[in-house]
């Protein structure tokens, strides 16, 4: 069962108004939220995401944090998402349909929309790492908006597939910025390196769990651009992100990172990641 402006409703009975702005502009938020066997990993965290990525948009949200919580439960309980199950809950909200106009009419009335699938945890990608490929940031210069507008991160996405990498690592004039979903890191002499949260990219819930598991442990974090020949000196590399959780990335361009193989900073962080979300 989906949830759709409103009405609970079977997948494929689904609609969207011809007129919907997030299906003609991408003019709408979103977020992906990961359910842990039963429960929702960060929710809250999600939550002030979402609201913050509405102010920013000027989209007036008629819903409380207590009604959208319930929403999801509901849609859990609806799915059979059970303890024992991983899963992913996308929630995505339009600005709503009216007649097409760029500025934001004022008369609208926002769309909800939201559905879980069941998802295994990456495990096996997790321990051989990914592969990454360099391009350069095409994306617009409000990257900390999670919005619906995501042309330019299919775009890079589809680049690294078509090198035949996993993903890609983006960078703005040789400074280093994120992934195509995901945030980046390198490690350099056991310290972590990854860009500041402004513009320029998602503030990723995993990047600050991540953060925060790693000063708690007594590992550096460095908040600050690097360039693209410091990528290519970092012993380790690693990208984040609420599905690909702390995923090592063993070789860019074909290049090796360190030795080719997941890093052992990398990995530590990934076994904390571990204790913490279970
Ligand atoms: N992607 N950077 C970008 C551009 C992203 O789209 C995402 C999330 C992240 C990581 O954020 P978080 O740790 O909060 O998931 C960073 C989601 C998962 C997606 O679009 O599927």
């Amino acid at each position: 069962m989906l949830y759709v402006d409103g009405k609970w409703v079977e997948e494929g009975q689904a609609a969207v108004h011809p007129e919907d702005r997030g299906y003609n502009f991408g003019d709408g938020i979103y977020e992906v939220v990961r359910i842990y066997k039963g429960r929702m990993y960060q929710w809250d965290a999600h939550l002030t995401r979402l609201f913050r990525s509405a102010r920013e948009i000027k989209l007036e949200l008629p819903w409380s944090l207590e009604s959208l919580t319930d929403l999801a439960q509901e849609l859990m309980a609806k799915n059979n998402i059970t303890d024992q199950d991983d899963a992913t809950l996308y929630l995505q909200i339009s600005r709503g349909a009216a007649p097409r106009v760029h500025d934001i009419p004022s008369a609208i009335t926002p769309v909800i929309m939201a559905f879980v699938r069941p998802k295994a945890r990456p495990v096996d990608d997790l321990k051989k790492g990914w592969t990454a490929s360099l391009v350069e940031d095409i994306r617009w210069l409000r990257c900390d908006i999670k919005t619906l507008n995501l042309l330019g991160a299919v775009l890079v996405k589809q680049y690294a597939k078509d090198k035949g990498a996993q993903d890609s690592i983006l960078h703005r004039d040789g400074i280093i910025t994120e992934c195509s979903s995901s945030n980046l890191f390198a490690v350099k002499d056991g310290a972590l390196y990854t860009h500041p949260a402004d513009h320029l990219i998602l503030h990723g819930i995993t990047r600050q769990v991540v953060i925060d598991l790693a000063q708690a442990n007594g590992i550096a974090v460095h908040e600050k651009p690097f360039d693209i020949a410091f990528l290519k000196q970092a012993d380790e590399l690693f990208l984040t992100s609420t599905t690909a959780e702390i995923m090592p990335l063993i070789s860019v361009d074909g290049e090796a990172v360190g030795n080719g193989q997941p890093g052992s900073v990398t990995s530590r962080l990934q076994a904390l990641f571990e204790q913490h979300i279970h």
